[in-house]
């Protein structure tokens, strides 16, 4: 007879010895990131040798335990906890949250209808409201959690097309309007709306690299003069490449003065709201009709879960409310708790207990504390930089996002050096940066995500950024 693996996979004591083990295995993974004075945050390998490895691994005959298969993994994964790891802007996730995941993997609840989801559903509403206060939204303003930026943006867009009454035959007809720098996920959005890409009306940065608020004017009433219907308007908080944030005040000005809808992208720095030194950034952001914010980003739980609040108004949930009546019998009516009726997915896990968790234990102090340390790192990390001849700074830096680069002797080829300083950086592995390009020439990027990141491991960045491109390039 063969074994019984279903019984063995689901067995409770099968369950009750892996568990210590796993989670000895990510307590001493954390302690040895927090410790090292010098890093290993990457151990890159070429794609084709990492799907080699994997494919044996996977081909092996050898019997392996879970704690044996997650080292591995481990190894063989990025270290966000890293102080070395300055890249993108993904979240140093708190350790209490590798707690609640394995509660959400356990229950397994959704936010779709009230019962599938009762803490979820009512946990979302608690601290969307709280974030509503924070950002100045009126009282009774709505939002729920959804999975991730790109879908919070989406998301805005849908309700926006809804809310303003546009009738389906005029879509052809919309347009919005947003900064050239903004992240992908609004065009993305937009063209899965159906919006032409002539329509999705990029406006110009100034030298801050914020949208150049007195060219809203024209370009609006050329996209009229041509029948497009602006409808919204987006705003960055901040942008992604370089971190440059709009002014919000100014967009709103322009969006009430047309009736447009005017949305935030704050998957980044929308949770400078929590700071009372940084969050003059977002000057204006209370006049918005819609804004999201990422907790996987700067609010330290993982992805993917935004908040996406509506300021009181005039939103219509009607493009979320499909006839369903395994679901629901009503299907217009408001319903915070039954949440697949306000969002795109149906099934959505409880990310929200990770933010409630943590709020709940720590308060909003610790998101101050997030963002004033590592918003400050990003204007040490950048005096550092000025006091090098050899580097210079893309834009002097309003947040955590720092674009520099190493100048070469007699500036030649400059690209071509970053270029390589990266790959190299990369492969050492000690550091984790990344490039961008900044009015067409290479930079690298930097981003403080780990509060235990400090101005002694950036400085040794510097230093080996320098011996390298001096030495072996
Ligand atoms: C400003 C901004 N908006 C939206 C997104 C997309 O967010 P997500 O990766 O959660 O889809 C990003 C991601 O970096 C971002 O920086």
């Amino acid at each position: 007879m063969s074994e019984n693996i279903l019984a063995k996979a689901y067995s409770a004591e099968e369950f009750q010895n892996m568990a210590g083990k796993v989670m000895s295995l990510i307590g001493e993974s954390l302690l040895i990131s927090q410790k090292e004075t010098i890093p290993q945050t990457i151990n890159w390998q070429a794609p084709e040798e990492t799907l080699t490895y994997w494919q044996n691994e996977f081909n092996s005959t050898e019997k392996t335990s879970l704690p044996e298969l997650l080292e591995k993994v481990i190894a063989h994964s990025i270290n966000f906890h890293s102080k070395g790891y300055v890249g993108h802007q993904v979240a140093v996730t708190l350790p209490l949250t590798f707690l609640t995941s394995a509660i959400c993997a356990y229950l397994n609840n959704c936010t779709t209808v009230y019962e599938l989801g009762m803490a979820g559903n009512a946990m979302e509403k608690v601290v969307v409201n709280h974030l509503a206060e924070k950002f100045g939204y009126d009282q009774k303003s709505t939002g729920f959690v959804v999975s991730g930026g790109s879908m919070g943006n989406l998301t805005a867009l849908v309700t926006a097309r809804t809310s303003l009454g546009i009738r389906e035959e005029d879509y052809s007809k919309l347009a919005i309007m947003v900064s050239a720098e903004a992240h992908y996920s609004v065009e993305r959005a937009a063209k899965i709306m159906g919006i032409h890409s002539e329509n999705i009306l990029k406006i110009p940065v100034n030298e801050h690299f914020s949208i150049r608020t007195d060219l809203l004017e024209d370009a609006y009433q050329n996209a009229v003069s041509q029948q497009k219907i602006v409808f919204c308007i987006i705003g960055c908080a901040c942008t992604t490449s370089v971190g440059a944030h709009d002014d919000l005040n100014a967009i709103a000005d322009f969006a009430q003065m047309h009736q447009i809808w005017f949305h935030v992208d704050g998957a980044h720095g929308g949770a400078a709201i929590f700071s009372e030194k940084y969050k003059h950034l977002l000057n204006g952001v209370h006049r918005s009709d819609s804004l999201i914010v990422d907790f996987h980003k700067m609010m330290m739980a993982p992805p993917l879960s935004t908040a996406i609040l509506y300021n009181a108004g005039e939103r219509k949930i009607r493009e979320f409310s499909p006839k369903a009546t395994y679901l629901w019998q009503d299907q217009l009516s408001e319903e915070w708790w039954n949440s697949a009726k306000h969002t795109l997915e149906c099934t959505k896990p409880i990310t929200i207990l990770h933010t409630y968790a943590i709020m709940r234990l720590y308060g909003d102090e610790i998101y101050r504390q997030n963002v004033d340390t590592l918003y400050d790192l990003g204007s040490q990390f950048a005096k550092m930089i000025e006091r090098r001849s050899d580097m210079e700074l893309a834009l002097e830096p309003s947040c955590n996002i720092v674009c520099f680069r190493y100048i070469p002797n007699n500036n030649r080829n400059a690209d071509e050096v970053n270029k390589r300083i990266l790959h190299e950086l990369t492969k050492e592995g000690t550091y984790y940066v990344v490039g961008t390009t900044i009015k067409d020439c290479f930079y690298l990027r930097t981003t403080f995500m780990n509060p235990y990141t400090d101005t002694l491991c950036l400085s040794h960045l510097l230093d080996w950024i320098e011996n390298t491109a001096k030495n072996s390039i």
